[in-house]
């Protein structure tokens, strides 16, 4: 593996709170790394470090195999979790400016192009919708054409549509070989456009690999979610039990055909049960006892056994 980028044993900490807490990872260029976790768990920390936003208290960063140069942010992409634009700049004016930084900048009708701004390059950055700011953001990270890219929840607030345009946006920069660093809470999201995932809590990284491994890793049958007053309570006993906020619950199973057996054995109304795969929400929860997507509905897990 060539890596574009390698940490190793980072620390931040504030006063008595160990923000980031010895961590180490080595990101395959070319690739798109996602940092994921709860709120809190030293994501913002830990990119910013790299970054060279916040001074690390211990650990090494290794950018290309070497310390960070001097010319270290002329090659690396950023988009911050906030970050405020000049209200009276047209989107046009705006990418000029930042492009202006930069010897190796991208033609700023192809960045617009790219981030699907072109509509609105004439339009003031205080006029453009909450969609068209994280678009406006994410070509300002790749005004300066970068290898390394960091993405600090670039798709925080937008509507499912402009999401997944988005995505397609992180695709196509991915496809040019670009090295991603995302971070977010829409597992989705993390799932579809992440080659490895870190996934962080309390300053640790606590599980990393593919989505598809760190799922079957800690899952390898199928979730049946069913109302919440439907399992037995011997049934109960022997399955891994979620309980979500909307009067169901969920159980992992590895014998779909004899839960489902059961389930009717026990006189459940099977009109109001549905069946799906595990998935990366389910690993987090599983793991951080946390829910990360705001769409979930589900709490931490109840129970441990699998049947
Ligand atoms: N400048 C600071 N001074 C003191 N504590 C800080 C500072 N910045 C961050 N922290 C603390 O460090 C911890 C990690 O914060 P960080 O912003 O890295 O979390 P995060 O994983 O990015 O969370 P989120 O998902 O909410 O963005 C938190 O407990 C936070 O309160
Ligand atoms: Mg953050």
């Amino acid at each position: 593996m060539t890596a574009i980028l390698e940490v190793k044993h980072l620390v931040k900490q504030y006063g008595k709170n160990r923000a980031v807490d010895g961590i180490s990872f080595a990101i395959e260029a070319g690739t798109c790394f996602g940092l994921l976790g709860p709120n809190g768990a030293g994501k913002t920390t830990t990119i910013e470090m790299i970054e060279k936003v916040i001074v690390p208290d211990g650990g090494e960063i290794l950018y290309k195999g070497r310390p960070r140069s001097s010319g270290f942010l002329e090659e690396v992409g950023i988009q911050f979790q906030e970050t405020e634009l000049l209200a009276f700049l047209t989107v046009r004016e705006t990418l000029h400016t930042f492009g202006r930084l930069y010897q190796n900048a991208m033609d700023v009708d192809e960045a617009m192009a790219l981030c699907d701004l072109t509509e609105v390059a004439s339009q003031q950055n205080d006029n453009i919708s909450g969609g068209q700011r994280q678009r406006l953001w994410l070509a300002l990270a790749l005004i300066n054409q970068p290898d390394l890219l960091f993405l600090d929840e670039p798709s925080t607030g937008l509507d499912p549509n402009a999401r997944l345009d988005l995505w397609q946006v992180i695709d196509t920069i991915k496809q040019q070989g670009r090295t991603i660093v995302l971070t977010t809470h829409y597992m989705e999201e993390a799932e579809k456009l992440c080659d490895e995932i870190a996934i962080m809590h309390k300053g640790r990284i606590i599980a990393r690999d593919t989505p598809k491994k760190l799922i079957s890793t800690y899952f390898n049958g199928i979730t049946v979610t069913l109302p919440v007053d439907g399992l037995t309570k011997d049934m109960e006993k022997q399955y891994t039990v979620r309980r979500k906020t909307d009067g169901h619950m969920e159980i992992e199973t590895n014998d779909a055909n004899a839960c489902l057996a059961r389930l009717m054995d026990s006189g459940v109304d099977l009109t109001d049960i549905s069946i799906r795969t595990p998935n990366l929400e389910d690993v987090f929860i599983h793991l951080t006892g946390k829910r990360l997507s705001p769409n979930s509905g589900q709490g931490p897990d109840q129970n441990k056994k699998k049947v």
